[in-house]
């Protein structure tokens, strides 16, 4: 039998990286960082959980750098760097380089693009051995050249998403704001025009979807813009109504 998890910092967290505590008692923290796409502004976000064994889990990390690595060091050890999909796979060198004994875990099709991060698996569509029990996935199915997958985090209650949705502000310059609206990055929490057009499986995405919203979440920690802290499966139903309809 495991032991309880004990999810108190083990020291008082580095001066110079702070990541958030989205749900302090369930392990959970996240750390933003500038990333522009084409001329859009983003932004990115990791996510870590940190696993009954004390090891942490991070999803689509961010650059590493000494300080963060200190950061995380007081929070436990990093066991599992996930790629979640074959677009979100920046800075896993840096990561591979300082983490040698992690495992890497890789969205279908994303290694052979990738042959100098040492990858230990590819993401499978059914519970994975490592996190079982404490993290639930999914394969957004019916898009081939993205392979994302999604994850349930049941002790905050929080679903993780990639490309899925962006949830940005509209804020920025001039030309930043019309190229998200271009891309149809305007509307609060929904897929972009671009994420929309690799939807080659409609039936196959919507099957996907179907099984997300099975899922007993409230937050949705996206990638791409704010949190949305409650009421995730409201705004998934608004923004994939005509999917979610679809699938018998
Ligand atoms: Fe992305």
């Amino acid at each position: 039998m495991e032991s309880a998890p004990n999810f108190a910092p083990r020291k008082t967290q580095s001066p110079t990286v702070q990541l958030q505590e989205i749900d302090p008692a369930a392990g959970i923290w996240c750390l933003d960082s500038p990333l522009t796409v084409l001329g859009m502004p983003l932004g990115h976000r990791m996510t870590v959980i940190r696993l009954s064994s004390g090891d942490l889990w991070v999803h689509s990390p961010v650059e590493w750098s000494p300080p963060l690595g200190e950061a995380l060091s007081l929070l436990g050890d990093v066991r599992h760097v996930v790629a979640p999909s074959c677009q979100h796979d920046l800075y896993l060198e840096g990561w591979s380089a300082r983490y040698r004994t992690a495992l890497f875990w890789a969205a279908p099709g994303l290694r052979s693009q990738r042959e100098n991060v040492p990858f230990s698996g590819d993401l499978v569509d059914q519970l994975n051995p490592e996190w079982a029990g404490q993290i639930d996935q999914c394969l957004i199915d019916g898009m081939p050249a993205l392979n994302e997958f999604v994850f349930f985090h049941p002790a905050s209650r929080s679903l993780l998403v990639a490309d899925l949705a962006f949830n940005l502000p509209s804020s920025g310059d001039f030309f930043s704001r019309t190229l998200l609206k271009m891309n149809g990055c305007t509307h609060g929490f929904s897929p972009s025009r671009a994420f929309r057009w690799m939807i080659k499986d409609r039936a196959a995405f919507a099957a996907s979807l179907q099984h997300v919203m099975v899922w007993d979440f409230d937050r949705i920690i996206v990638s791409h813009g704010d949190i949305v802290e409650r009421n995730g499966k409201y705004s998934m139903a608004l923004a994939f109504g005509e999917f979610i309809g679809l699938a018998s």
